[in-house]
C-alpha cells in the first residue's frame, strides 16, 4: 500500500502551497481594509477597490485566489477522509500527545472559516458579481454624456425643468412620425430620451441629496436599479459597489461585529497552526529554526487579525 502514501504527501505538500497563498493574500486583504479607517470620506479604499474591480491581471489574480480557495478546501477534504479510511479505529488517547492544539481543530476552524468565507461573500463579492443587492456609486466624470448636458443646458435656458423639456421633445418627435411616418426611427429616440432623462433624473437626485463624495468623485448611494438604469443607458458608466459605505454600514451592526470578531479568533488559531505546519511539509523546518518559526507564525497571525479586527472595532465606535 505504498500508493496512497505518496499520494497523501503530494496532497500535503499542495495545502501547504495554496495554504501558504492564502495566507498572504490575508496579510495583503487586512492591510488594504486599513483604508477604511481614512477619514478621507472613501477617497482612498474607493480608488483601491475602483483598481482592483477594473484592472486585468487583478481580475486574473482574483480567480486564480477563488480557485486556491476552492483546491485547498478540497485537497484538506480528501487528506482528511483518505487519512480516516485509512485509520478507522483511532489510536488510543494517553494525553501527553505533542501535537499544537491548534492542528487537532484545524478541520473545525476550517469549516467555520468556509462558513464566514460564504456569508462574507453575500456581503461583498456577490455585489460586485450583481448576484446581491447592495449599493453603488459611479464616476461623476463618466456622466458627461454630450447629449444629456446639452438638454440640460436647454431646459435651464427656456427656464423649464427637465421633466418638462424632454416632454416637450417627446411630443415634439411624436408630431414629426405623423408628419413623416418614419415610425421605427422616433421610437428609437425617444426610448433614448426617456433613459437619458431617467439618468439626469438620478443625477439630479444625487444632487439634492448630497450624495456627491466630498472630493466631488463620485456619485454615491446608487440603488440596485438606478444601477441597471444607468447600465442601460449609459454601458461605459460603469457603476460598481460602494464598497466604503458598505464595510462601515455593516459594522455598525454589533451582531455583524461578534460575528466578524468571533471569526478574526477561529482564524487566529487556524494562521498560528498553519504557518509553520506549512513549513514543515516543505521540508523547510528543522530543529534550528522550529522555534524561530513558531514564533515568526504567531506574529503573523497576530498582525494579519489584530489589523481586521482594528477596522471592524474602530468602525463600529465611529473612530
Ligand atoms: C475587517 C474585515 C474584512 C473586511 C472589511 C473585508 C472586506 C472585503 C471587501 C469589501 C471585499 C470585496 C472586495 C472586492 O471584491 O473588490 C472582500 C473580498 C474578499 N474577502 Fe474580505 N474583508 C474582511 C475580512 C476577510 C477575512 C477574514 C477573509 C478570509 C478569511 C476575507 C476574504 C475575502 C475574500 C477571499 C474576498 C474575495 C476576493 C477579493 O475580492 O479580494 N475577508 N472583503
Amino acid at each position: 500500500m505504498n500508493l496512497p502514501k505518496i499520494h497523501s504527501i503530494s496532497k500535503k505538500i499542495c495545502v501547504a502551497l495554496l495554504g501558504g497563498f492564502l495566507l498572504i493574500f490575508l496579510l495583503f486583504h487586512a492591510s488594504a481594509n486599513l483604508l477604511v479607517l481614512r477619514h478621507d470620506d472613501g477617497a482612498w479604499y474607493s480608488a483601491f477597490c475602483h483598481f482592483m474591480g477594473t484592472n486585468y491581471i487583478v481580475k486574473v489574480f482574483e480567480i486564480v485566489l477563488l480557485g486556491f480557495i476552492a483546491l485547498h478546501i478540497c485537497f484538506t477534504a480528501w487528506l482528511w477522509i483518505t487519512n480516516r479510511l485509512a485509520r478507522p479505529v483511532r489510536y488510543h488517547k494517553d494525553g501527553k500527545s505533542k501535537t499544537h492544539p491548534g492542528s487537532k481543530l484545524m478541520m473545525w476552524t476550517g469549516i467555520l472559516i468556509f462558513s464566514f468565507l460564504v456569508m462574507h461573500f453575500c456581503q461583498f463579492y456577490f455585489v460586485k458579481l450583481g448576484w446581491v443587492k447592495g449599493e453603488y456609486m459611479v464616476k461623476t466624470e463618466k456622466l458627461q454624456d454630450p447629449e444629456m448636458m446639452q438638454w440640460a443646458e436647454l431646459a435651464n435656458q427656456m427656464d423649464q425643468s427637465l421633466d418638462e423639456f424632454i416632454n416637450d421633445l417627446e411630443a415634439r418627435a411624436l408630431t414629426y412620425t405623423d408628419e413623416n411616418s418614419d415610425a421605427e426611427e422616433t421610437q428609437a429616440y425617444i426610448d433614448r430620451l426617456r433613459g437619458k432623462s431617467e439618468v439626469l433624473n438620478i443625477i439630479t437626485r444625487a444632487y439634492d441629496e448630497d450624495n456627491i463624495s466630498e472630493d466631488g468623485k463620485w456619485i454615491r448611494h446608487l440603488t440596485y436599479e438606478e444601477r441597471k438604469v444607468l447600465r442601460d443607458v449609459l454601458p461605459e458608466s460603469d457603476p460598481e459597489p460602494d464598497f466604503y459605505y458598505m464595510v462601515r454600514q455593516l459594522f455598525h451592526n454589533p451582531i455583524m461585529v461578534i460575528l466578524y470578531l468571533i471569526t478574526f479568533v477561529v482564524l487566529f488559531i487556524h494562521m498560528r497552526h498553519a504557518f509553520p505546519s506549512a513549513f514543515q511539509t516543505l521540508g523547510l523546518n528543522n530543529y534550528k529554526y522550529a522555534k524561530a518559526i513558531d514564533i515568526l507564525g504567531q506574529i503573523y497571525a497576530w498582525v494579519v487579525c489584530l489589523m481586521f479586527a482594528a477596522v471592524v472595532i474602530l468602525v463600529y465606535l465611529g473612530l
